[in-house]
């Protein structure tokens, strides 16, 4: 039967893959609130369409970071892909590319940033996980910046790795015929001769405990990219990265992955975007499935989303035609949601066209 829905990928890549594999892929921290309310969240804020607007031209492309892309929807890192297919980040990297969108490589990715660039053009960010060894985080950054990348994605949400008891329970390893590629070509100083799963448990374990916003400084002078700050989720970290001079944030809550008990990022979003006064842009990432979710998050401030899982699942079911189907389904609801609301263009998305819990009750919107 045929696909019409990013969720349905997930009953797909369940079936698909070994459990161990599906289970890191889709489980959450500790009690998993925070994954169902990533979701749940959006189901409460409704919208408020403009009607009698001619809607017969639509635009949905943007800038982000200066860089020219079709559409607010974008690809956030996710480790280990290839144990989803065995083209893994070749696959999402030519899909998102294809989509005319940027894809974010992950620290941990099972193929390198040479060889993500090698798939050809497009325009991509690397995330970085910040080691206690300096000098593997500078010749990562220094590989990244050299394969063409355009901005590091600093994940500032995991001083230690959250507690997936999936995880636990199915003794969760990289497979051994997998590594984790960008540590492949490092001098890792005193680890020498070791197998896979050696080098994946050191990743693990090398990121830095201690890290501060003084490490966001020491991150800007090693590199001239543009730094994303990924995982603010409060006003306060929001004036913080405004100030340290960094030139973006992502909302974002790990996936659900790190602290369970922390709002839904669509919850969180207005906070942020509010703190930032318009001085860097915000964008979102978890839980986003629907068109009307990426409206939503657009309408509550959001300059852009990234997806995570769904990338994952439709890889695991279809490799990169999964990825591509992905990204368009969520291209054409999103434009759909566009005309049913009224907008003709990203900047007519406003916070009058959805009404939120936190909103107070009125009859007229303000003037
Ligand atoms: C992630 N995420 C993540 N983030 C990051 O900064 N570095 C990483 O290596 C990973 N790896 C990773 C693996 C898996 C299996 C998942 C599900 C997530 C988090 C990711 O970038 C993003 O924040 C969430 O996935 C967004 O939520 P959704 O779209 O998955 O609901």
């Amino acid at each position: 039967m045929e696909i019409t829905n990013v969720m349905e990928y997930q009953e797909i890549a369940r079936q698909k893959l070994p459990k161990m594999v599906y289970d890191y892929y889709a489980s959450g921290a500790e009690d998993q609130w925070t994954l169902r309310e990533n979701r749940n969240a959006f189901s409460r804020i409704l919208f408020r369409p403009r009607i009698l607007i001619d809607v017969s031209k639509i635009d949905i492309s943007t800038t982000v970071l200066g860089f020219n892309i079709s559409m607010p929807i974008m690809v956030a890192p996710t480790a280990m892909q290839k144990m989803a297919h065995p083209e893994g980040e070749y696959a999402t990297a030519r899909a998102a590319s294809a989509a005319g969108t940027i894809m974010t490589l992950s620290s941990w990715s099972t193929s390198s940033v040479e060889e993500v660039a090698s798939t050809g053009p497009g325009i991509r960010f690397f995330q970085l996980y910040v080691y206690k060894d300096r000098n593997v985080v500078a010749q990562l950054v220094k590989r990244a910046e050299r394969a063409g990348f355009k901005a590091i994605a600093l994940t500032v949400d995991t001083p230690r790795l959250g507690r997936r008891e999936a995880d636990i329970k199915n003794r969760f390893a990289l497979p051994p015929y997998l590594t984790l590629k960008n540590f492949e070509g490092l001098d890792l100083g005193k680890m020498h001769k070791t197998n896979d799963s050696g080098l994946a448990s050191y990743a693990a374990g090398q990121v830095d405990r201690t890290l501060s916003w003084k490490d966001v400084k020491w991150l800007q002078t090693i590199t001239d990219l543009p730094i994303l700050v990924k995982g603010v989720i409060t006003a306060e970290d929001t004036r913080l990265a405004v100030e340290a001079g960094v030139a973006g944030i992502i909302v974002s809550n790990h996936g659900a992955r790190q602290l369970d008990y922390v709002p839904a990022t669509i919850m969180a979003l207005e906070e942020v975007v509010k703190a930032a006064q318009g001085r860097i842009p915000v964008f979102l990432d978890g839980g986003v499935r629907r068109g009307t979710d990426v409206f939503k998050a657009l309408a509550l401030g959001a300059s852009g989303i990234f997806i995570g899982r769904p990338v994952l699942f439709s890889l695991a079911a279809e490799g990169e035609a999964g990825v591509r189907k992905v990204l368009q389904m969520l291209r054409d609801e999103f434009e759909l949601t566009m005309a049913l609301s009224g907008c003709r263009s990203l900047k007519e998305i406003t916070r009058d066209h959805v009404v939120t819990e936190w909103d107070r009750p009125r009859i007229a919107p303000r003037l």
